[in-house]
């Protein structure tokens, strides 16, 4: 192995001939191979295989910041300052988007009690469809308590919540890389996976879906449509476990001899360095006459969890501060759930980048603080790497990840499991306000809402739940869960 290069503070060296920054997968896995490759735009499979690396990091370079433990919080402030700039907001925003607009509806959810007043009985909902916002939302005065809801939910009829605000940047940079074929993976009722699998048969990609676990006796929900739109397999959840690992077999099965495989972080960070030097991408060629011929593969991480997909929580964030909306000025606590966390840290960057008053709470639903605060980590780390091209460069302390408040569900329980009640309080939410949650993930953003409300003073933050979508979860529950989902009979008489 020789050192090769020396490119900003980070010194390469190559190994089996390829010339890959000294190397981080120790420490990082995935992240750090990932890393490595983002000099390389394509990657054939051979190529791939013969991946070596080691470690040589000057001491303050942004990851030796982001893996010290005890990296000080005064860096925040640093990444504020160089991230708060409406030029790099505008430059970072100024692309092809797949939502035609980032509009959402907004609701307003009063909480009251069984009898329309105090707040420690049975409590209802009540949804105001057409709230007053913008300048006049200051203003009014509040009888009883309310929260905000962003209904994501109604984008798409399939792709919709966060799935598609996080997919929204990344759909145009596959087709403008001329993606032939899609990789990811998720849990038996992914709506990850679902949504991906529509938007690639909607724009004539091929997309492999990874699930976690066996095939369900019946397909419902997710998993149909997954079923429906894309090639899936099903892996054993020992297998699954090595997730990174699968994905990238998997993907290379599918590159086939002659193909490539493209990794996002390559093709974000020469999108953004075609849009600071103001070349077009023009890699677009029509993906059904060279299926065959040269496949591209890309890889999208479970539950799209790369920092490509923090562009479209960003472009939620840019909307919502509009002045007819939420405005810059009024403090708001952005409630979300959160499964990979990506979601929560793409807002909570949105907020940051636009110098909000912004704080996100996220209810942590599938892993621990520490989980997600590595996750909060790499994806801002990423998210600077692919940034720097177009002009931005984070300050010498680099960067902490600490911007998302990660919360505690109030009733903590394994992912994926739903205890008894949950679905009456969906229904009863269903029946009060006619917005569906699911008992997995945004149940717990709405419970956590209310109890905000229900102790923020008139002067306090307004809270705002984002709806991340994911009802025909419901019909994969209702599966495992039967018992939960008989209807009581006075519902049917
Ligand atoms: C309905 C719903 N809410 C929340 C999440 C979690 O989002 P994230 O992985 O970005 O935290 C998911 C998974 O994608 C989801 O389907």
């Amino acid at each position: 192995m020789t050192a090769v290069a020396s490119r900003g503070g980070v010194v390469w060296a190559a190994a089996g001939g390829g010339g890959f920054p000294a190397g981080m997968s120790g420490g990082l896995g995935l992240l750090g191979f990932k890393i490595f490759e983002q000099k390389r735009h394509y990657i054939t499979s051979s190529s791939y295989q013969s991946m070596r690396s080691v470690q040589i990091l000057p001491r303050c370079s942004p990851i030796s910041a982001l893996t010290n433990p005890s990296f000080p919080n005064t860096s925040q402030v640093s990444l504020k300052h160089s991230l708060c700039n409406d030029e790099f907001v505008s430059k970072l925003l100024d692309r092809r988007w797949d939502l035609s607009s980032p509009d959402a509806k907004i609701n307003q959810i009063t909480v009251l009690d069984r009898n329309g007043g105090g707040l420690n009985g049975d409590i209802s909902f009540h949804n105001i469809t057409h709230p007053c916002l913008g300048e006049g939302m200051m203003k009014t005065s509040q009888l009883f308590p309310s929260f905000y809801v962003v209904r994501d939910d109604l984008l798409h009829p399939l792709v919709n919540g966060n799935k598609a605000r996080k997919l929204d940047a990344l759909l145009p940079l596959l087709e403008d890389n001329a993606v032939t074929d899609v990789v990811t993976c998720g849990g038996c009722q992914s709506a990850h996976t679902a949504a991906v699998a529509v938007s690639c048969a909607e724009r004539g990609l091929k997309s492999h879906l990874l699930l976690r676990g066996e095939e369900p006796e019946t397909l419902t929900g997710y998993n149909l449509v997954s079923r429906l739109y894309g090639n899936v397999v099903y892996v054993p959840r020992s297998l699954y476990a090595k997730r990174e690992e699968m994905l990238a077999r998997h993907a290379e099965s599918v590159v086939g001899r002659n193909g490539s495989m493209l990794l996002l972080n390559d093709i974000l960070e020469a999108s953004s360095r075609n849009r600071a030097t103001g070349k077009q991408n023009v890699l677009q060629v029509d993906p059904f006459k060279c299926r065959e011929k040269l496949r591209k593969v890309a890889i999208i991480n479970e539950g799209a969890g790369d920092a490509i997909a923090l562009l479209g929580l960003i472009r939620l964030i840019q909307y919502l501060s509009k002045n007819h909306l939420f405005g810059k000025k009024q403090a708001l606590k952005i409630v979300v759930d959160a499964g990979t966390g990506t979601t929560a840290v793409g807002l909570a960057l949105g907020a940051l980048c636009l110098g909000l008053p912004w704080e996100v709470m996220a209810v942590m639903l599938a892993d621990k603080v520490d989980g997600y605060k590595k996750k909060e980590q790499s994806l801002i780390f990423e998210f600077l790497e692919s940034s720097t091209i177009s002009g931005f460069a984070p300050g010498p302390s680099g960067v902490n990840g600490g911007i998302v408040h990660w919360v505690e569900r109030s009733l903590p329980r394994k992912f994926g499991n739903i205890l008894k009640g949950e679905v009456e309080e969906c229904q009863n939410i269903a029946q009060q306000t006619g917005i569906l949650v699911d008992p997995i993930y945004t149940l717990a953003a709405w419970d956590l809402s209310t109890q905000l409300s229900q102790s923020a003073q008139e002067e306090d933050a307004k809270v705002v739940m984002l709806h991340t979508g994911g009802t025909l979860g419901m019909f994969g529950l209702a599966q495992r869960y039967r018992s939960y989902f008989q209807i009581p009979k006075e519902a049917v008489e």
